[in-house]
């Protein structure tokens, strides 16, 4: 195969900084020059810029998008003989944290067609030791946020949504952050939004949980050396808030961005033996990742990395057949779709400055794979 391009990776952090470069050490070193590394007011500010953004009330600024989870479900009291209902189609994070506090995560199945949590599996999960519900916006697409609610309200359970790779996405018009009692957001540098390090924010409305995740996440003390809850050192550093507060100002822009990539991708992929991503009707998505489902899919990687380009595998193993997992009951066949999507899915380089010449060329490189 002739190399086009010298390589093609899944994202180009570094191109994208140098559009805004100026920006950025202009904020870098107004915290720089101030000496407030930790909580200084850009943690603040971002916090109100983001929670407008979001649509949501409160929004509590942290050390990463896994600390957002832990603090939202320790702000819950979840602990040992719980349960939290996920999907076991997602980053490893949004389980690991519910392991970590000794509660134990149950799976469900996922929706054959968007990847994201299926509402008519949560129900029959649910038992007495229930205590949340936590359905993740897989690759920027909203989960089915009126069938979640609904099983929620019934059973009285409060919801957290998983956001970490769909802030900006909308479901009927609202964006997310705003549905659940609380929701999670990564500032993994490669997430739409992403800092230059680590960083999180949990979103609610509630004025009472808000206080109680600042409390925790600042070792349990509401005054100085006061302790009044057991906590956790988890703060967004202030370079990390003045970086996003830059970067929020493009989000919209680079979400545009991903989505004219997508639909591109989409329109030359039509006439291959491959399952684009599909969008619900109802939602915006925002496209973290452009993953096909293709049969094949491990050779089709291998040839794609031969030609220059990039691939990853969002994911390989669905959560509950991991080995930090399988205790918690979930055998092979235990769910299906997941399990069958988890061998097929392919994620293309996604980011808002990919050319439109590389996505054909990546498509060519699939089309030619597929007639051979
Ligand atoms: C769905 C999901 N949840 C949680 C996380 C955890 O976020 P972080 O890496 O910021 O801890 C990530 C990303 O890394 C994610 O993709």
């Amino acid at each position: 195969m002739s190399k086009k391009f010298d390589s093609i990776p899944m994202a180009d952090l570094v191109g994208q900084y140098h559009g805004i470069k100026k920006e950025i050490q202009k904020a870098i070193n107004e915290v720089l020059e101030s000496g407030r590394f930790i909580l200084g007011p850009q943690v603040r500010a971002l916090e109100e810029e983001l929670a407008a953004y979001c649509e949501a009330k409160h929004a509590i600024a942290c050390n990463s998008g896994t600390d957002a989870l832990q603090l939202a479900l320790m702000a819950l009291g979840v602990g040992p003989d719980d349960e939290v209902i996920t999907t076991p189609f997602t980053f490893v994070a949004t389980a690991e944290v519910i392991g970590i506090l000794g509660a134990k995560p149950v799976f469900v199945d996922i929706d054959p067609v968007t990847y994201n949590i299926d509402p008519s599996q949560i129900e029959k999960a649910v038992t007495k030791k229930t205590k949340a519900i936590i359905p993740v916006h897989l690759y920027g697409q909203p989960a089915d946020m009126d069938a979640i609610l609904a099983v929620a309200k019934k059973h009285k359970l409060p919801v957290i949504e998983d956001a970490a790779q769909a802030v900006g996405a909308t479901y009927k018009g609202r964006k997310v952050c705003s549905f659940g009692v609380m929701a999670c957001l990564s500032f993994f540098p490669s997430k739409n939004l992403g800092a230059y390090g680590d960083g999180g924010m949990i979103l609610t409305a509630d004025p009472e949980l808000e206080k109680k995740i600042r409390v925790i996440a600042n070792h349990g003390q509401d005054k100085r050396y006061h302790h009044s809850l057991l906590g956790i050192n988890s703060r967004l550093d202030t370079i990390q808030a003045a970086i996003l507060q830059v970067r929020l100002r493009h989000l919209d822009a680079w979400s545009e961005a991903r989505m004219d990539r997508a639909a591109l991708y989409t329109e030359l992929l039509k006439p291959l033996d491959v399952i684009p991503p599909a969008i619900a009707e109802t939602c915006t998505h925002v496209f973290h990742q452009y993953s096909i489902r293709v049969k094949n899919r491990d050779r089709l990687q291998d040839k794609l990395q031969e030609a220059g380009i990039a691939t990853a595998i969002h994911y390989p193993i669905p959560l509950h057949l991991q080995p930090a997992f399988r205790h918690y009951g979930k055998g092979e066949g235990s769910l299906p779709v997941a399990e069958s999507v988890a061998k097929e899915v392919l994620s293309l380089p996604m980011y808002p400055e990919l050319e439109e010449e590389k996505i054909q060329y990546i498509v060519d490189q699939i089309a030619g794979f597929l007639k051979s």
